[in-house]
């Protein structure tokens, strides 16, 4: 139903966002893990993004109910049909935490789901932009690097690791403290996704609001643990999903536009980078037509930050050093 519904290149009532004119490029887009809690809000968003002219949502299984309702590929026998051509890939395919867990906990299962996943997009569609949902996304961006790498595709201009959802956390609770507008917010997050790794600059936030620095402690710690918050609150029932596909969809947003050439598209996104001495980093980075045009800067930090800039690094940097062991044992 889905690829029938999808061939109509956009929603009525909604024009192409970016573009003046009706030529703007066919756009496919595959969802991989589709079925799943974010799967299924993440695939209702992208369908209605007017910049997606073809939606191809993969599972391994799915509910019986969402097979027949949306799901348009099912079964590794046809997953390179739904890769083929693909110019972005989402991933939100793996197990959430339950309670008492840490996102590393999850790496047994998903570091493999991870590295099947990638190695047929390294053979269906080598260039599309791989958006990386599944956790631990500290080790799962580096097996998805390694995989490309060992099949000789690896562009780190197209690998992402989506952490949009530590910046819709960030410019939420800031809106509440500082009594602004949340659209009207700005809040770059970087480092990584998990606990302290996950680095919110208050100091840069905008608008700006004199908030004291106990205030910016207790935003940096929610913004830390919105996620665990999230998994205690679900007691059991996995973590955060419409949240996350409304973060996942922007993101794609974000990276369709910078396909299609829309200027000064910029999103925090864990990449590839040299902005510090680990290799993989999240900060800002600016979508272009390649992916990744520039990976930006930290900017000045406050001294709180510089000290969370520090203590991240261990914990960090062995969450990248477990994904690339792991992608070539
Ligand atoms: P879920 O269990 O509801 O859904 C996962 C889906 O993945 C299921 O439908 C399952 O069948 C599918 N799947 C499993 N193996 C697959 C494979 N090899 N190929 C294709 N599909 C496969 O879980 P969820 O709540 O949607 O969370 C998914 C992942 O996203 C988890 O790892 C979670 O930790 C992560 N997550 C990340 C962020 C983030 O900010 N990056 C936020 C929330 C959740
Ligand atoms: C989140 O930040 O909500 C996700 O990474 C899911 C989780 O396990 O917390």
């Amino acid at each position: 139903v889905v690829r029938l519904l999808a061939r109509r290149t956009s929603t009525a009532g909604l024009t192409r966002r970016g573009f003046a004119s009706e030529s703007a490029p066919d756009r496919k887009v595959a969802i991989l893990g589709a079925a799943g809690g974010i799967g299924q809000p993440l695939s209702l968003l992208m369908k209605l993004n007017p910049l997606v002219s073809r939606l191809a949502l993969y599972d391994i299984a799915g509910t019986p109910g969402v097979a027949a309702d949306i799901l348009g590929y099912a079964g590794e026998e046809q997953l390179g049909k739904a890769l083929e051509g693909a110019d972005v890939v989402i991933i939100p395919a793996g197990v959430p935490r339950k309670p008492g867990m840490t996102r590393d906990d999850l790496f047994n299962i998903n570091a493999g789901i991870v590295k099947s996943l990638c190695t047929a997009i390294a053979k269906y569609c080598p260039h599309a932009l791989v958006n990386v949902i599944s956790n631990p996304v500290n080790s799962t961006v580096p097996i998805a690097s390694e995989v490309f790498k060992k099949a000789g595709t690896y562009d780190e201009k197209r690998l992402f690791g989506v952490t949009t959802l530590d910046v819709v956390r960030a410019k939420t609770f800031y809106a509440g403290k500082a009594k602004v507008n949340v659209a009207d917010v700005n809040v770059p997050v970087v480092g990584g996704h998990a606990g302290v790794t996950i680095l919110p600059l208050f100091s840069q936030a905008t608008p700006s609001a004199n908030l004291s620095s106990e205030d910016i402690q207790a935003l940096t710690k929610r913004t830390q643990d919105g996620g665990t918050e999230v998994v205690e609150a679900k007691a059991g029932k996995g973590s955060a999903t419409l949240s996350m596909a409304y973060a996942g969809a922007i993101f794609a947003d974000a990276c369709l536009k910078g396909l299609n050439g829309v200027p000064d598209v910029v999103e925090c996104s864990f990449v590839q980078s040299t902005v510090t001495d680990l290799p993989f980093f999240a900060s800002k980075v600016r979508l272009g037509k390649n992916g990744v045009e520039e990976v930006l800067g930290l900017g000045a930090l406050s001294d709180y930050e510089k000290e969370g800039l520090e203590a991240l690094k261990p914990e960090l940097k062995s969450s990248i050093e477990k994904g690339i062991k792991f992608a070539n044992a």
